[in-house]
């Protein structure tokens, strides 16, 4: 996320827990949902204090001007965090903090909003860590992976934010050959292609909560919508997908076309060992793993390391997968290794180097 942010401009960056922080506008409030690739929501910290007891929270809590903040005819949720031996009960701090909300609005106008805790038009964010409390406003709403771009996926899809984070860790440059040759639904190369082009992540999706704050500018919003790229006539390099499963190709291809480079993206139904495309490439890509899906990993594994080795150098390779016997079937040995999450499944994100010889065994 910092290094993103420090692409987008955003130089001055804190490094929290999960999360990086900057000060800007409203204006970089706009603009951030629509530019970041890898963050899952942008959150405005409305206030920050510290409590002794329970009763604290409310109290402070209702001295927040909620009512600057969104009319009484919005809905709204309060999600969070709360890490404090101060509550014995993990949810309780959240009702106190809905309590504080709507005892505001009834105070001051003898009228409630309702809660809606599924899709609230406003969401606030409350993380408490000991005695500190942090609220904020969650301006993204639904989290950001949801796109509006993948109509259709597969059984084991990558959340968008991942595939678009492990693009932005894995150091491709934007302009070597990039393949995904087990691409199921397309999530990976979508993110890559995206990226490439300088095409916004989120530019096929409408919904963002800000649209539901009191200080909601329409003008500043669509002037940022607007003058972002949205449409090109090429890519920067060649981007390639294979999947072995004719359905998986066609959910790819469908979740292709909603992109005005999606006629430039190649996929192949056919397995990764037949993927026409000359070394040196560089490949992302996702294999299956156990848990979701049923497959012989082992032997899988250990035809795709030969075929890496045999087939692919020149090329660089990274892998995401949860399995770490099929990282062993492999049989070469990486170069960097990173712990990650699909959802909450624990992932590994393996990078390779292929040189031709026998540098790259094991
Ligand atoms: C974990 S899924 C990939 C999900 C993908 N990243 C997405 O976001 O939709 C693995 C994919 O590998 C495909 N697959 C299995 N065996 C294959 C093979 N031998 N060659 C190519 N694809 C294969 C499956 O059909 C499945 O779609």
């Amino acid at each position: 996320m910092a290094e993103e942010l420090y692409e987008l401009g955003y130089t001055q960056c804190e490094q929290l827990n999960r999360a990086v922080q900057i000060s800007g506008s409203w204006d970089d409030v706009y603009k951030l949902n629509l530019f970041c690739r890898c963050a899952i929501s942008i959150l405005v910290e409305i206030d920050q204090f510290f409590i002794q007891s329970e009763e604290d929270l409310y109290k402070r809590s209702l001295q927040i001007k909620w009512h600057e903040i969104f009319d009484v005819n919005k809905t709204f949720a309060v999600k969070g965090a709360i890490f404090s031996p101060i509550f014995k009960n993990t949810h309780y701090p959240f009702l106190l903090v809905k309590d504080a909300i709507v005892d505001t609005f009834n105070k001051r106008f003898n009228q409630r909003p309702n809660i809606d805790v599924k899709t609230p038009n406003v969401l606030f964010d409350l993380y408490i860590k000991d005695k500190q409390v942090t609220i904020s406003v969650n301006t993204s709403g639904l989290p950001l992976f949801q796109r509006g771009y993948r109509s259709s996926v597969g059984a084991a899809p990558l959340n968008e934010v991942v595939a678009a984070c492990l693009v932005r860790m894995s150091g491709w440059d934007r302009k070597q050959t990039f393949v995904d040759p087990f691409c199921g639904s397309g999530t990976i190369l979508i993110e890559a292609a995206l990226l490439a082009a300088g095409i916004p992540s989120n530019i096929e999706r409408q919904h963002y909560a800000f649209k539901n704050l009191k200080n909601y500018n329409a003008k500043c919003w669509e002037d940022i919508y607007q003058g972002a790229t949205r449409i090109v006539r090429q890519l920067p390099c060649n981007i390639i997908g294979g999947d072995i499963s004719d359905e998986m190709v066609l959910k790819a291809r469908r979740n292709l076309r909603k992109f005005s480079f999606g006629r430039l993206v190649e996929i192949s139904s056919t397995s990764f060992d037949q993927l026409k495309m000359e070394p040196p490439v560089f490949i992302l890509t996702n294999p299956p793993y156990d848990q979701r899906l049923a497959a012989n990993i082992l032997d899988l594994y250990g035809q795709l390391g030969t075929w890496l080795k045999h087939k692919m150098a020149p090329s660089s390779v990274c892998i995401i997968s949860s399995s770490r016997e099929g990282f062993n079937a492999i049989g070469l040995k990486a170069s960097a290794k990173h712990l990650v999450y699909n959802g909450d499944i624990e992932c590994e994100f393996r990078k390779y180097e292929l040189f031709e010889g026998k540098k790259d065994l094991n």
